[in-house]
C-alpha cells in the first residue's frame, strides 16, 4: 500500500518507515523537521535499500497536505507528527493544542475528501492518567496532568467522532508506553534536540560524556525500589506493531496498547544499561518530577489476540541498541 507517514523523520516514525518498507509498502513522509533531521530519511533508505518520497511540510497546512493526496494515491495514513515533550506542553499549551489537534483535523478532512479510509494514530499511555496498572484499553480515561496528554485524548475523540458519521473509516489508536532503543544498524535512533526530557536518551548522553550525571527523580514511590516504574518497549517492536495494525485494519475504531506488559524501574534500567554496555552511569537521587506517576505498564492481551503482534525484544536488547 502507499502509506503517508507524518513525522516520518522522527524517532518512532523513522523506525516505522523501515518496518513498512521491509514489509513491501511504499512510503511518503511529511515532516517539518522541527524535532528531526533530513539525514534520518537518507539513513532509512540506506538501511532498507528502498526509496521513499519526502515532503518538507507542516501537516497543519491544509493546502500542502492536500498537495500530497493530489500527487499520490494514498491508501493509508500513519500520523506521528506532533510535539511530545510533557514539561514543554505545560509552558506552551497553545502551540501544543494547535499543532497536535489541528494536524489531526487537517489529515482526517483530507482523508475523507480523497476517500482514504485507513488511519493510524500515534497515541500514548499518558491518556490513561493516574489509573490503576496494568492499563487496559477499555478503561475510562482519567484527566491527564498536562496539555500534551490532553491533545492525545482530544485527537482520539475526534477520530472516534469521525468514524461515527463515516462507518467505512478504519481507525487504529495505538497507545505507546515507553519506546527506547534503536534499529540494530545504529544508523537511526533517538537524538532529541537539546537536553533530553526522557530517561533513555539522557542515560545515553551521560554514557557518551555529553552530560555529567543522571538525576533520578525520586526514590520514594510505592514501587519495588522506590523509583518510577515504566513499560519500556523496543522501538522496532513498536514499529512492527504499526505494520500489524495497518494490515489488520477494518472499519470502526480499534484501540491497542503497544507495550511489553512488564514494568522496569529507573534503577533497574540504569543497572541493565551499565551491565550490558560495560559503562558506569554516575547518578544522584533528587526530588520527584511534577506530573510523574509511580507506575505505568500495559495489559497487552488485546494487541496479541487481535493483531497477532507481541513485543519480543528484551530490556538487554533495548539498552544495547540504545
Ligand atoms: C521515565 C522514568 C521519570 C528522566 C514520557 C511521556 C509519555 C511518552 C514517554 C510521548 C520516570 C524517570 C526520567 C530523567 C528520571 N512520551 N526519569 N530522570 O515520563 O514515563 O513518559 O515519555 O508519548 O507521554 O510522559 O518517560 O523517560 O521521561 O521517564 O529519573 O532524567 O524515568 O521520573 O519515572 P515518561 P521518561
Amino acid at each position: 500500500m502507499n502509506i503517508l507517514v507524518t513525522g516520518g523523520a522522527g524517532y518512532i516514525g523513522s523506525h516505522t518507515c523501515v518496518a513498512l518498507l521491509e514489509a513491501g509498502h511504499k512510503v511518503i513522509v511529511a515532516d517539518n523537521l522541527s524535532n528531526s533531521r533530513i539525514e534520518t530519511i537518507n539513513m532509512v533508505k540506506e538501511i532498507t535499500g528502498k526509496d521513499l518520497i519526502f515532503y518538507h511540510i507542516d501537516v497543519t497546512d491544509k493546502a500542502k497536505v492536500e498537495g500530497i493526496f493530489k500527487d499520490y494515491s494514498i491508501d493509508g495514513v500513519i500520523h506521528f507528527a506532533g510535539y511530545k515533550a510533557v514539561v514543554e506542553s505545560v509552558q506552551k499549551p497553545l502551540q501544543y493544542y494547535y499543532n497536535n489537534v489541528v494536524s489531526t483535523i487537517v489529515l482526517s478532512e483530507t482523508c475523507l475528501k480523497y476517500g482514504v479510509n485507513k488511519f493510524i494514530f500515534s497515541s500514548s499511555a499518558t491518556v490513561y492518567g493516574d489509573n490503576k496498572v496494568p492499563f487496559v484499553e477499555s478503561m475510562e480515561l482519567k484527566s491527564t496532568t498536562n496539555p500534551y496528554g490532553e491533545t492525545k485524548v482530544i485527537s482520539e475523540r475526534i477520530l472516534q467522532d469521525v468514524v461515527t458519521v463515516n462507518p467505512d473509516f478504519s481507525v487504529s489508536l495505538l497507545r505507546y508506553f515507553n519506546p527506547i532503543g534503536a534499529h540494530e544498524s545504529g544508523l537511526i535512533g533517538e537524538v532529541p534536540k537539546g537536553i533530553p526530557n526522557n530517561l533513555m536518551p539522557y542515560i545515553t548522553q551521560v554514557a557518551k560524556g555529553k552530560l555529567e550525571k543522571l538525576f533520578i527523580y525520586g526514590d520514594d514511590y510505592p514501587t519495588m525500589d522506590g523509583t518510577g516504574v515504566r513499560d519500556y518497549i523496543h522501538v522496532m517492536d513498536l514499529a512492527e506493531g504499526h505494520v500489524a495494525a495497518l494490515e489488520k485494519l477494518s472499519p470502526g475504531v480499534h484501540i491497542y496498547n503497544l507495550g511489553t506488559g512488564k514494568g522496569t524501574s529507573v534503577l533497574q534500567l540504569k543497572d541493565a544499561f551499565e551491565r550490558v554496555n560495560g559503562v558506569k552511569i554516575p547518578y544522584e537521587i533528587v526530588g520527584r518530577r511534577p506530573g510523574d506517576i509511580a507506575e505505568c505498564y500495559a495489559d497487552v492481551t488485546k494487541a496479541e489476540k487481535e493483531l497477532g503482534w507481541k513485543a519480543k525484544r528484551s530490556i538487554e536488547e533495548m539498552v544495547r541498541d540504545a
